[in-house]
C-alpha cells in the first residue's frame, strides 16, 4: 500500500466513523448565514419562483419538482414507482408504463434527471431520467409533468451513469455499473475476468415515443459511474468514468480501490455511430420493453424488443481511449467550453482536469502506455492539463458557472470547494450540512450555464430538521454563488432521496402548460363524453361501467346485476374541461389505488369483488362544495343472480338527457 493511499483510506475511515465528524460541524450552522438570506430566498404568497429544480427521487423512484429560491415543493412526478397518490402504475392505462422483461416492475432508483437540449442548452422540452436498478431510461414531457416513455436498456445491471444528453439533442446515454456476462448466463461468479463485459448504450431520444438503442459498445469488465458529453470542441465524443479498473468481485471498497489510477473512457460516439451504419456491429439477440403513453388516448402500450446492435472497439479504430485518472473517478464533467475534461476521484488527493486539445494530440502521436480489449490507454502526463491542489477530501462531482469558475463537491471534508478553470486554484470553500453528494447550478452542465444559485444535495441530515425519528427527511441546501464568495441561503428538506437535481428558468416552461385534455380529443376507447353515454354491458364474466364524473357527482351512480365470480372495469370519464379541477374515484374493498381524473381524461379501475353485498364507492379529490355528496353505490349479487344488469344516470343527468339543448 503506498503511503498516500494509506493516508486516504485513514481518513475516510475516519470521517465515516466518526459521529463526532458531524457534531463538530452543528455548531457554526446558522451563523454562517447572512442577515439578508431571508429576503433572497423569500417569494412572496402568489408570485413565482424563477427556477424549476427537477430533483430526483432517488430510491422513491420518482422525480419532484421544487420551485427555487424558495425551496417551495410544486409536484412529484411519479416515473418508476406506483404512485397511489395519482393511480400511475395502478389505474389499467398506465400499468404498462412499468412492464419490463422481468414483469411488472413497481419500484426503481432515480437517480439523473437531464434535461433535454438544443444547441448544447436546455430547451424544456423534455425531462429525461434514469432507473438504477433494472436499467431504464424515461422521458418526462414537461408540458404535463408527466411520464410518456420508458425504455428498458437490455445487456446492462445498474444503470447509473445515464441518461446524459449529447448537445444536439439525438442522444441519451445508459452505460452498465455491474458488468455482468453479455449474453447473461450461468458462470461462476469467479469467472469475472473471463466473462463479464460492460456496455455503453447510446439512445436515440430526439422524438417522443420513438426512444431506442441505436447501438450498444461492448466495453472491457469494470464498473461504469458516470458520464458527460462533450461539446464545442469536444462535440462528438462523451465522456466516462469507470472504477474497479481492478476486476474485482468481492469485497470491492478494499479490492477495488487498489489501482493508483482508473480510467475515463473517451468515446467518439460519431465515429461509432459510422461504424454502425457501415456494418461493423453485430446484431446481437436482445429482450428488452419499450413503454409508450399515446398522449391522445393516455393509455401506455408496451412493444418488444428483439436485438440491439453491438460494437466491439477491435472493430472500429479509433472509438474509444482511456484517460488514466486517479482514484476510483466518480463524476466526470466537461466545462462551458468543452475543453477541460474534470474527473473527480473519490478518493484521489487531488481534482485532475484533463485537456481534449491534449487529448486529440496524445491520440495523433500515439502517446499510449498499453492497449485494454482493443481500447488503446493514453498517457496521464500526456492529457492533463492541470491539478486542482488541496481541494479538500473526496471529490465527487463539479458544476460550472460559466464564469470561468468550477465548483466541486466534497464528500468526505462535507463543502463545496470553488476553484478558477486555467489556475486551477481554490478561491473560495463553503460547508454543506452534511456529506454532500451531487451538486447543481441551474445549466451548470451546459454551453450556457444560467448560474445565480447552487443546490447540494447531502447524503445525511442528523441534526439540521426537528428530528421525526431514526429515519429524517433528505437535505438540500441552496447557496448564492452570485459574488465571489458562496453564501447559505437555504436548507429544505427534500422528498427520497435527491440524488441529482438540473434547474432551468421557470419563463421557459412555464407558459406551455397543458391546462386540460380535450374531451373530443380524447381517444380512449372507453371514453365518453355526456352522462347520456354513461352505460353498463357484460361480455361473459367481464363487466364494463362507463361512467362521468363532473362536479359533483357520478353518472350512473346506481349500479346492480354485478355478479361473485365477474371482474368489473370502471372507465371513468372527468368531462370537465377546467383548470386542475380533478376527480377521483374509490370504491369499498378495491385492492389498488383510487383513479385520479384529470379534466377531460379517462381512467380505468379494474375490480374483482369477493362477496356480495352492496359497495359505495365516491370521489377522493375535493373538487366542490358537494364533494361529499359525489357518491354511488355498486349492488354485488351471488352467481347466477337474476338482478338484471343495470346502470342509471343521475336525476339530473335524466333531465338533461330529455332536455339535451339545456347548458349545463
Ligand atoms: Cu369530485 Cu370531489
Amino acid at each position: 500500500m503506498s503511503p498516500t493511499r494509506r493516508v486516504v483510506l485513514a481518513v475516510v475511515a475516519t470521517a465515516i466513523a466518526g459521529g463526532a465528524f458531524f457534531a463538530c460541524r452543528t455548531v457554526p450552522a446558522t451563523t454562517l448565514v447572512g442577515s439578508d438570506a431571508a429576503s433572497k430566498v423569500y417569494v412572496p404568497p402568489g408570485s413565482y419562483d424563477e427556477f424549476y429544480s427537477f430533483m430526483s427521487g432517488g430510491f422513491s423512484g420518482q422525480v419532484a419538482v421544487y420551485g427555487l429560491p424558495s425551496g417551495r415543493l410544486l409536484k412529484v412526478i411519479p416515473v418508476f414507482s406506483q404512485n397511489p397518490e395519482n393511480g400511475y402504475g395502478y389505474n389499467e392505462e398506465s400499468k404498462a408504463m412499468l412492464q419490463t422483461t422481468f414483469g411488472s416492475i413497481p419500484w426503481d432508483d432515480s437517480h439523473h434527471p437531464e434535461l433535454s437540449m438544443t444547441d448544447g442548452v436546455p430547451d424544456g422540452r423534455w425531462l429525461f431520467i434514469n432507473a438504477n436498478n433494472t436499467p431504464r431510461v424515461a422521458r418526462i414531457d414537461l408540458t404535463r409533468f408527466e411520464t410518456d416513455e420508458i425504455l428498458q436498456i437490455p445487456n446492462a445491471a445498474g444503470g447509473h451513469a445515464s441518461p446524459f444528453t449529447t448537445p444536439d439533442g439525438k442522444y441519451i446515454v445508459s452505460a452498465t455499473r455491474f458488468s455482468v456476462p453479455i449474453p447473461n448466463t450461468d458462470v461462476p461468479i469467479e469467472s469475472y475476468k473471463q466473462n463479464f463485459k460492460g456496455t455503453l448504450s447510446f439512445i436515440t431520444a430526439d422524438q417522443p415515443g420513438k426512444m431506442d438503442i441505436a447501438f450498444q459498445i461492448l466495453m472491457p469488465g469494470y464498473d461504469y459511474d458516470l458520464g458527460h458529453a462533450g461539446k464545442g470542441p469536444s462535440d462528438g465524443w462523451f465522456f466516462f468514468t469507470t472504477y474497479n479498473t481492478e476486476q474485482a468481485n468481492t469485497k470491492l471498497e478494499e479490492n477495488a480501490s487498489k489501482n493508483d489510477k482508473d480510467y475515463v473512457a473517451a468515446v467518439n460516439y460519431k465515429k461509432a455511430a459510422a461504424c454502425v451504419a457501415e456494418g461493423k456491429a453485430k446484431t446481437f439477440p436482445s429482450e428488452y420493453d419499450h413503454n409508450y403513453t399515446d398522449p391522445k388516448s393516455r393509455i401506455a402500450t408496451v412493444e418488444k424488443k428483439t436485438s440491439v446492435k453491438l460494437l466491439s472497439p477491435a472493430d472500429c479504430e479509433g472509438v474509444a481511449y482511456y484517460l488514466p485518472t486517479p482514484k476510483s473517478p466518480h463524476g466526470v464533467d466537461i466545462d462551458p467550453t468543452g475543453e477541460y475534461i474534470v474527473a473527480s476521484g473519490k478518493l484521489a488527493t487531488v481534482i485532475p482536469v484533463h485537456s481534449f486539445t491534449k487529448m486529440q494530440k496524445a491520440i495523433a502521436d500515439k502517446a499510449f502506455e498499453k492497449t485494454v480489449d482493443g481500447i488503446p490507454v493514453l498517457k496521464y502526463e500526456s492529457v492533463l492539463a492541470g491539478e486542482v491542489q488541496k481541494p479538500g477530501l473526496g471529490p465527487l462531482h463539479t458544476e460550472f458557472d460559466g464564469k470561468g469558475y468550477a465548483y466541486t463537491s466534497m464528500f468526505i471534508s462535507s463543502e463545496v470547494v470553488k476553484w478558477k478553470l486555467g489556475t486551477w486554484e481554490v478561491v473560495d470553500r463553503i460547508p454543506t450540512y452534511y456529506s454532500i453528494g451531487h451538486l447543481m447550478i441551474p445549466g451548470g452542465d451546459t454551453k450556457k450555464p444560467f448560474g445565480k444559485y447552487l443546490v447540494a444535495m447531502n447524503k445525511i441530515t442528523k441534526d439540521r430538521y426537528l428530528p421525526t425519528g431514526p429515519e429524517m427527511a433528505q437535505s438540500a441546501q441552496l447557496y448564492d454563488i452570485s459574488g465571489d464568495k458562496m453564501k447559505l441561503l437555504l436548507d429544505f428538506p427534500t422528498i427520497g432521496e435527491p440524488h441529482y437535481a438540473q434547474a432551468i428558468p421557470a419563463s421557459l416552461i412555464k407558459d406551455k402548460q397543458v391546462k386540460f385534455h380535450s374531451l373530443a380529443e380524447n381517444k380512449n376507447p372507453d371514453a365518453i363524453r355526456s352522462e347520456s353515454e354513461g352505460r353498463i354491458t357484460r361480455n361473459g364474466k367481464r363487466v364494463d361501467i362507463r361512467m362521468i364524473a363532473i362536479r359533483s357527482h357520478f353518472a350512473p351512480d346506481n349500479i346492480e346485476g354485478v355478479q361473485l365470480g365477474d371482474t368489473v372495469y370502471f372507465h371513468v370519464t372527468n368531462i370537465e374541461q377546467d383548470w386542475d379541477i380533478l376527480h377521483g374515484f374509490a370504491i369499498l374493498g378495491a385492492n389498488t389505488s383510487e383513479l385520479i381524473l384529470q379534466p377531460g381524461e379517462t381512467r380505468t379501475m379494474k375490480w374483482i369483488p369477493t362477496r356480495a353485498g352492496i359497495y359505495p364507492f365516491y370521489c377522493t379529490d375535493f373538487c366542490s362544495a358537494l364533494h361529499q355528496e359525489m357518491q354511488g353505490y355498486l349492488r354485488v349479487s351471488p352467481a347466477g343472480t337474476t338482478v338484471a344488469l343495470s346502470a342509471n344516470v343521475s336525476k339530473k343527468a335524466q333531465q338533461q338527457i330529455s332536455a339535451p339543448a339545456k347548458a349545463r
